[in-house]
C-alpha cells in the first residue's frame, strides 16, 4: 500500500486527525456533567440525555444522581459538598481536557457553588438552564405547596432566620424589600455572590474565573423563576424594577468575577420565549439552538 500511494509530509498531517478518530471516535467530545433542579431527580434528564447522544454519539454524560425530589430542600451548601464529592473524580478523569457542566434550575446555584469553592475544577463550559442566579421573589406553585400560609411578601419573616436558612429555597430567596436582611441572613446566595464579606471571597473569585465559557439560557414565559431575568443574573431593584446583569452592583463591582467574565467576551446569553420552566431540558428546540454547539 505504501508503495502505491507515497506519503508526503502534507498528506501525513492530513491522516493523522482521521486516524485518531479511529482509535476514538469521541475525541473531542468532552464530558458532561448534569445537575437536577428542586423536586427533580436524574429522571428528568431522558430526553436531554438522548439528544446529546444524537449530536454528539459516545459523549461521556454524567448525570448526578443525589439530592432527589424532597431530599433537594436540603441546604444549598450540604448539596454543593454532596455533588462536589461525586463530581469531583470526574474531573479528575477528564484531566486537562476538562467538562462541561449544565445545570437545571436550583442546580445552577449548586453549580456555582461548585465553580467557587473547587480550587483545581477544569470546567470548561457551564450551562445554566433557567436557574435563579440572583435569587427569587415570587409567588408559585413551589412556594404555595411548601408555605401555604406565607404570601411572598411575608415569606422574608421565615426565610430570613436560622431554620428557614435550612431550607434551599430560603437560601436563595431574594427579597427586594428587605434587602439589608437578606444580606445579613442569607447562608448562602449573599456569600455566593460576595455580596456580604466572607474570608475566602478572593479564592472563590480565582476559581470562578478558571471557568471559560458560561452560557445563560432561560426566558419570559418561564413561570416559575421571579424574575425570570434572574436566569441572566438580572433583577428586582426596590421598586420591584429588572435590572439587567450590566447594572447590577455585583458586576459593577465584580464581586465574583462576573464582570471579569463578560469583560473576557466569555458569557452568552439566550432568551427564548414559550417555555415553560418544567420544559428547559426536554425541549429539542431549546437543545439545538443554545446548548448543542456549546458541547463539543
Ligand atoms: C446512544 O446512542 C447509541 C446508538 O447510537 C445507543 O446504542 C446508546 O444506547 C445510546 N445511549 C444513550 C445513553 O442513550
Ligand atoms: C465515563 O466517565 C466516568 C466518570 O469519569 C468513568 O468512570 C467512566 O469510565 C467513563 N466511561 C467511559 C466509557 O469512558
Ligand atoms: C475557606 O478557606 C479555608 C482556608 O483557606 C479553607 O480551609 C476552607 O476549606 C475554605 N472553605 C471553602 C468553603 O472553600
Ligand atoms: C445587619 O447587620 C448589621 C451588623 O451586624 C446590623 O448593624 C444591622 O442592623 C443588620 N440589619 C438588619 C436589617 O438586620
Ligand atoms: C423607587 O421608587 C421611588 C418612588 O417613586 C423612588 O424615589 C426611588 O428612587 C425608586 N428607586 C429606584 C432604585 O429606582
Ligand atoms: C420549545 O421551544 C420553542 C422555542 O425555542 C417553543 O416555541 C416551543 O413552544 C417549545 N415547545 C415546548 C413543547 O415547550
Amino acid at each position: 500500500m505504501a508503495a502505491a500511494c507515497p506519503l508526503t509530509l502534507s498528506t501525513l498531517f492530513c491522516l493523522v486527525p482521521i486516524l485518531m478518530c479511529l482509535v476514538d471516535p469521541t475525541l473531542g467530545y468532552k464530558p458532561v456533567i448534569l445537575v437536577h433542579g428542586l423536586f427533580d431527580s436524574s429522571a428528568n434528564f431522558v430526553h436531554l440525555v438522548e439528544y446529546i447522544n444524537n449530536t454528539h454519539p459516545g459523549t461521556n454524560i454524567s448525570v448526578i444522581d443525589l439530592f432527589d425530589h424532597k431530599a433537594s430542600l436540603q441546604p444549598l451548601w450540604k448539596q454543593v459538598m454532596g455533588f462536589s464529592e461525586a463530581i469531583y473524580p470526574i474531573m479528575q478523569n477528564a484531566g486537562s481536557d476538562g467538562v462541561h457542566l449544565l445545570c437545571y434550575s436550583q442546580g445552577g446555584l449548586i453549580c456555582r457553588g461548585l465553580l467557587e469553592t473547587i480550587p483545581d475544577h477544569n470546567v470548561d463550559t457551564f450551562i445554566s438552564l433557567s436557574s435563579p442566579l440572583m435569587g427569587q421573589y415570587g409567588d408559585t406553585d413551589y412556594l404555595r405547596y411548601l408555605f401555604p400560609t406565607y404570601m411572598k411578601a411575608n415569606l422574608y419573616r421565615f426565610c430570613y432566620t436560622q431554620i428557614g436558612q435550612t431550607w434551599s429555597i430560603c437560601n436563595f430567596w431574594n427579597d427586594p424589600h428587605h434587602h439589608d436582611m437578606y444580606i445579613n441572613s442569607s447562608d448562602f446566595l449573599a456569600p455566593l455572590n460576595s455580596e456580604r464579606p466572607e474570608p475566602n471571597t478572593t479564592d472563590w473569585k480565582k476559581n470562578f474565573l478558571r471557568l471559560r465559557k458560561m452560557v445563560l439560557i432561560g426566558g419570559p414565559n418561564d413561570g416559575v423563576i421571579t424574575p425570570w431575568e434572574s436566569s441572566h443574573f438580572g433583577f428586582y431593584d426596590e421598586n420591584e424594577t429588572v435590572v439587567e446583569m450590566q447594572e447590577q452592583q455585583v458586576y459593577q463591582e465584580d464581586t465574583f468575577g462576573l464582570r471579569t467574565l463578560d469583560k473576557r467576551g466569555a458569557i452568552t446569553v439566550y432568551s427564548v420565549p414559550d417555555v415553560m420552566h418544567t420544559m428547559w431540558h426536554s425541549n429539542e428546540t431549546v437543545y439545538k439552538q443554545c446548548i448543542e454547539k456549546w458541547l463539543t
